[in-house]
């Protein structure tokens, strides 16, 4: 089947016929050895493109992004500790909602969206918040297109003995995620935007070390606590029904990632991040952030003058290709183009002309 819309919304994303076809898999039982073998394949297919199977482990489960951001807080946070919250975007402010929500007291660290984090104000935070026990960014914050630097607030997070949770959520599969370098001790992922399968999964990598710790603190919830998808031996335990097929999408999804190669899929992310940006700013447009702060998969755009949102997607609807609105205070500013997904360069230079045809 081809491409009916060509998506350039930030996930869900197109898939290939490959990730596609794997849904058409044998039915299965998810209580056999048959979802048990498949499911920790994925476990060590996932851990191994970042190659970190030795020291970290993954709770996979299903669900969407927001479902792996509460599940990371519920499970990492003491009832008596603080999450600092750095904050440049909508994710930012959702993570900070799901922690109110558990009754953890955060602590934001609010930029105005676009803006990087400062690493000084992180420290001086710190240095005041004795009670601080997790510090959590997004890493490409999905709402403007900023691509959060994480080696030096997690450099922070080492000094400081705190737990360092990131949100990879639209970076996974785009960016270049060095769990090491970057000391991550928590991250969350889905299956649905830069790891190019179907929506349904999501994901927590963590630190095997914390896990102990982590089975200290009381459940906040039965379906979101990461205890319950992971044994004492680091193994998968699968409490609930999970989503079967989207699973055996996942699968192929890493083997098409892994025959690829991680950093041939990055590469290919920023030469077409680069040729859009380059396409829309000859069309006259203007970009709403520094291309030197961008991620690889998220480019937004200032609407045209006398352009609302809804003109241009729809005019770019008719010619097939789904761009994103801008959230909250940037809704009537601009427009987002994400080249997440399976897609071809012809397909941007179809989008190009098209945007430029509307214009
Ligand atoms: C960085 C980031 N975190 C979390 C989410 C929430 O994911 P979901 O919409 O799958 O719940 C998104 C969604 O776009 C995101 O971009």
């Amino acid at each position: 089947m081809g491409k009916k819309n060509i998506l350039l919304n930030p996930g869900p994303v197109n898939v290939t016929s490959r990730v596609r076809n794997a849904l058409l898999r044998d039915d299965i039982c998810h209580r056999e050895d048959e979802f048990v073998n498949l499911l920790e394949g994925i476990r060590s297919k996932l851990l191994r493109v970042f190659s970190i199977e030795k020291d970290y482990t993954v709770a996979i489960f299903t669900g969407c992004g927001t479902a792996a951001q509460e599940a990371a807080i519920a499970s990492i946070m003491p009832e008596d500790k603080d999450m600092l919250i750095i904050c440049n975007g909508v994710y930012g402010e959702r993570m900070a909602d799901a922690a109110e929500i558990f009754k953890i007291k955060t602590i934001k660290d609010e930029y105005q969206w676009g803006s990087p984090p400062d690493i000084n104000r992180i420290k001086a935070i710190l240095d005041r918040e004795k009670n601080i026990e997790t510090v959590s960014v997004i890493h490409h914050e999905t709402t403007t297109g900023i691509l959060n630097e994480i080696e030096d607030i997690g450099k922070l997070c080492k000094e400081y003995g705190k737990i360092f949770f990131v949100d990879t959520v639209s970076s996974l599969g785009a960016e270049n995620v060095d769990f090491y370098k970057n000391n991550i001790d928590v991250c969350i992922g889905t299956t649905n935007k830069c790891l190019h399968s179907f929506p349904g999964i999501s994901f927590v990598i963590f630190k095997k070390e914390l896990f102990n710790q982590m089975k200290q603190i009381t459940p906040r919830s039965g379906f979101l606590d990461l205890g319950n998808y992971v044994d004492d031996n680091f193994c998968a335990k699968v409490p609930f029904t999970p989503s079967v097929q989207i699973m055996y999408a996942f699968d192929e999804a890493l083997d098409e990632l892994t025959d690829e190669g991680y950093d041939n899929r990055v590469k290919t992310y920023k030469e077409r991040a680069h040729f859009l940006r380059a396409g829309i700013k000859d069309l006259g447009l203007k970009l709403l952030l520094p291309e030197d702060v961008c991620s690889n998969s998220i480019t937004s755009v200032y609407l045209p003058n006398g352009f609302t949102y809804k003109d241009i997607h729809g005019e770019l609807k008719k010619h097939g290709y789904i761009i994103y609105a801008g959230q909250g205070e940037l809704k009537d500013k601009v427009f987002r183009v994400s080249n997440m997904g399976d897609h071809s360069m012809e397909d941007y230079k179809g989008f190009l002309s098209a945007l430029k045809e509307i214009l």
